[in-house]
Parts: structure tokens; sequence; C-alpha cells
């Protein structure tokens, strides 16, 4: 499938546009892909409020192909190069070389806080290319398919933060992600963000997705993975908080036993990561509270709750779990991106 190929003859013009975009946390995990950004199995996010980034982009026509970024106020090498990877990238639009571009990008957390940055900085940009790409020609293809299917190409899990929301990816299509239904009880889901070291990563998450080809239990984990996303759906659909919960933290931990044990081992949790989620299994025993968490490739914790219990839960937090943490964030389920 591409839904680029519409879209190759084209004649830039000048256009300017903006876009905000969240982040998002995944429920099931993508780990391991194939082919160009295909997923190993399919994944489930939660879309997030707070933590968005927000991305203005200037398309001037010129004699050669030019890319001005600044992240946060600053030209950030890392992020440019990997802008202009991805822009050299999509050869289905060969005219991308005849324009200058300027982006300007913004994110409303902390750099190196362990929150997706590339789910959210890689959407914001997917929407305002998408934006241009329609403004340049009208099309009846759908304009957030497009959208995620270009972050798709940036990010993998950025494809999910198109929708607000639940989003899958890797079931109705591996291309682009889909917003999904949920039981009512999830929409009101909240997250705090346990920021246990902002350290930048030993192992970035594209090595580790490379690490899943010759990984000996790879299969296993892929099978696992399509199987707590068929559970998961039924947890959220049916109302089921402590199903949900269950396979949450299976899957957390799951991606962390891969990087153990593949065959370069590594891990990323630091010993206050698994002080942590001692204390919440301990929380769980004595108090019977839905509190639950998960991880994404790092060690920080999103611990997921739901608001109507969180009185006894935010006590818990701020009087005994912040003492381990840099910091936290307040987040909570969202509803997608939005056009400034
Ligand atoms: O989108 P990538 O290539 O940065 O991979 C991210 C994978 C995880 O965040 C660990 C899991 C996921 O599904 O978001």
């Amino acid at each position: 499938m591409n839904l680029l190929s519409s879209f190759t003859e084209l004649t830039p013009v000048e256009y300017q546009t903006r876009w905000k975009s969240p982040s998002n946390i995944a429920f099931v995990k993508y780990w391991g892909k194939r082919g160009i950004q295909l997923p190993a199995n399919p994944s489930l996010s939660l879309t997030l409020k707070e933590c968005v980034t927000d991305t203005f982009v200037k398309f001037t026509p010129s004699e050669s192909f030019k890319l001005e970024l600044m992240l946060d106020g600053k030209e950030t090498h890392s992020f440019s190069k990997k802008m202009a990877k991805f822009l050299e990238s999509l050869t289905d639009l060969p005219w991308l070389n005849k324009l200058s571009i300027k982006i300007e990008t913004n994110n409303s957390f902390p750099h190196g806080a362990g929150i997706a940055s590339s789910a959210s900085g890689m959407s914001a940009f997917a929407l305002c290319l998408t934006d241009y790409l329609f403004h340049l020609k009208s099309s009846n293809l759908d304009f957030f398919q497009v959208a995620s299917y270009l972050s798709r190409l940036g990010s993998g899990s950025a494809c999910r933060s198109i929708y607000g929301g639940f989003t899958t990816w890797g079931d109705e299509s591996d291309f682009y992600s889909s917003k999904i239904e949920v039981h009512s009880k999830f929409l009101q889901l909240k997250d705090t963000i346990l920021i246990i070291s902002s350290e930048e990563k030993s192992v970035s998450s594209t090595l580790g997705h490379g690490r899943m080809d010759d990984h000996p239990f790879s299969e296993a984990r892929f099978t696992q993975g399509k199987n707590n996303f068929d559970k998961m759906k039924v947890a959220l659909l049916s109302g089921d908080l402590w199903k949900m919960g269950e396979i949450l933290e299976c899957e957390a931990l799951s991606l962390h036993a891969m990087m153990l044990t593949s065959p370069k081992p590594y891990t990323l949790l630091k010993p206050n990561s698994l002080t942590i989620i001692d204390m919440i299994w301990k929380f769980r025993k004595e108090t019977k509270l839905p509190l639950f968490f998960t991880l994404d490739a790092g060690p920080n914790l999103h611990l997921i709750y739901p608001e109507s219990e969180q009185n006894k839960i935010k006590t818990f937090i701020t009087r005994e779990l912040s003492l381990f943490v840099e910091r936290y964030i307040d987040d909570e389920l969202g509803l997608g991106p939005t056009k400034c």
C-alpha cells in the first residue's frame, strides 16, 4: 500500500501551517519490526493530553533542498539529522528537493524526560506535511490516514498519535493507525509519569528494535503481543479495569525482558524503577485500589489509574513514590492533535 503515490507529481508553492500533536503511551507494545517500519505485532496506545509538540512549518520553493530546524528555540543537530533523513526517505515526493523547509518545534515537556518526543514531534510534523500535500492537491484520501502513514515512516509509534483516546496500529492496517472505541470507564484515565532518570538512553529504540531480529524469543514475543492485543481490546471494550491492568503490566515487563535476554543483553531500568514497581504491587495488595504501571523503552514509569480513585492514589504518589523520582508529570487521556 502506498498512500503517497497520488502526490508524486506536484508543483511546490509557498505555504505555512502549524499543528499541535500529543505523545502516546503504548498499552500493548510495538517492539520489533519488518520491511519499511512495519510492526512485528499489533500495538495499542492511549493518547496523552499535556505532553504535546507544537510545530510550525514554512515551505518555500527553492533551487535546492534546505532545512532549518529549531527545537525549543535551539538548533538541535540530532533532530535536524533525523528529520533530514526522514524527508530524504520520502522518494515518492521527489519535489521536496525543490523546497526550503523551515521548522520551529516546541515540546510542552522537558527534553530527556523519557516521554516519547519522537511520537509527538514526528506526528506534528507529519500533520503539517499532510496539510501541505492536501493544499497542493485536493484528494479523496482520508487526511488523518495519510498523516498517520507519514508519521509511521518517521517513527513507528508516532503513527498512533494521530487520533485521540485509544488507537491501534497493525490491526486494521500495518501502514497507518486507527481509532478504537472503548468503554466509557476508560475515557477518564489518568497517567502520572514518574521521571526516575532523565539521562540519555544507553541503547536507542532503533537499535532495540534491531535486536529483536536475532532474538531467541522473538517469535514467542510476537505471538504474546498479538494475544495481549486481542485480550486488551476485549478488556477495554467491556470495561474490565483489572484485566486491562494485568495485561498492561505484562506488556511493560515483557518489553524489558526482551532487552535483558537479547543476544547483546542490556537494561534501561534503574534500581528505583524496580523499587517503585514493588511499592505499587504492595499498595495494590493492601488497598485493593486499581493503580497500574507501564514502562516505555526507558526507566520511567507511567502510572495508570481511573480519575474516580485519584485522591487516595495521588496521596500515595506524592507522599511515598515521589521520594524515589526526579520529578513527575500529571497527564491523562487526550483528544488528539489540533490545527493551530
Ligand atoms: O516508535 P519507535 O521506533 O521509537 O519505537 C517505540 C517503541 C516503544 O515505545 C517502546 C513501544 C511502543 O509501542 O510505543
